[in-house]
């Protein structure tokens, strides 16, 4: 049965929320048959896809087309697109674009902080999932958020204003335990944490990070579930000496 902003919102403090990122049809796919609550195409797409240094290059273009690959491999799961940096600078440009990635299949948009914006999404009947913490659109410094009593009051601050906004949702990236339990305890909407501990309502991974196909680095929040990169290389290495040896293909690949 098809996940709806409803079923997701009644999950809170019931039964936690499982969320991975997938950018295509074959792995949003498997995902949906696994029984992934939310898929999520991010705009880490650019790093770990495009092969980008950040998510600063990913465009709407490129959101449109992972989108609708995501959306034609699944089912049930519910589908998040993130918004891409300069894709929601003014509300009508944020407007335009949302609705963009709503017909390429994504049931929900994401966007960075920006209450306001998202407001405006939702008074548009756009669904929007928040984000906050660290937020690699505009982060500077790409390290845990809301350590001090300052920023931590902050992003309590900015939870309750998405909450207000009418958000049925919202990512805290890289914060502490506690800050993420007390925005959990404070805010009436699920909470889906990433590197934000285990008192969210439910958690998100980059799906490269978790089957080890992503090796330019490894946050200390990642578990790697399997190691499809090494997997990958044995299989090519394999292949590559099969040809050269001529031992591929054998007769039972060949017609007669
Ligand atoms: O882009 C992304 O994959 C994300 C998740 C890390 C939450 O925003």
């Amino acid at each position: 049965m098809k996940t709806t902003i409803e079923k997701i919102k009644s999950m809170k403090g019931r039964e936690n929320i499982a969320v991975l990122t997938a950018y295509d049809y074959p792995t949003a796919k498997a995902m949906d048959e696994c029984g992934v609550d939310i898929i999520l195409i991010g705009d880490s797409l650019g790093m770990v896809v495009l092969g980008y240094e950040n998510t600063l290059s990913v465009t709407m273009d490129d959101m449109l087309r992972h989108t609708g690959a995501v959306a034609r491999g699944t089912k049930n799961a519910l589908i998040v697109a993130d918004m891409p940096a300069n894709s929601y600078n003014d509300k009508e440009m944020a407007a335009l674009n949302a609705e963009a990635l709503i017909k390429s299949g994504a049931d929900t948009v994401k966007i960075e902080n920006e209450p306001e914006i998202a407001k405006f999404l939702v008074d548009n009947k756009i669904d929007v999932m928040g984000h906050i913490g660290l937020t690699p659109q505009t982060a500077t410094d790409f390290k845990v958020q809301g350590k001090d009593k300052e920023t931590a009051d902050k992003l309590i601050r900015l939870a309750k204003e998405l909450e207000k906004a009418g958000c049925y949702s919202v990512v805290l990236e890289c914060i502490p335990s506690e800050l993420a339990k007390r925005i959990t305890k404070s805010i009436s909407i699920p909470t889906i944490g990433i590197g934000a501990g285990p008192y969210c309502d439910g958690q998100v991974l980059v799906v490269n990070d978790i089957l080890g196909l992503y090796d330019k680095f490894s946050p200390k929040f990642v578990k790697k579930y399997a190691d499809f990169g090494k997997d990958m290389k044995a299989a090519f290495e394999k292949y590559t000496e099969d040809v050269k040896e001529g031992k591929f293909p054998e007769d039972r690949h060949s017609f007669h």
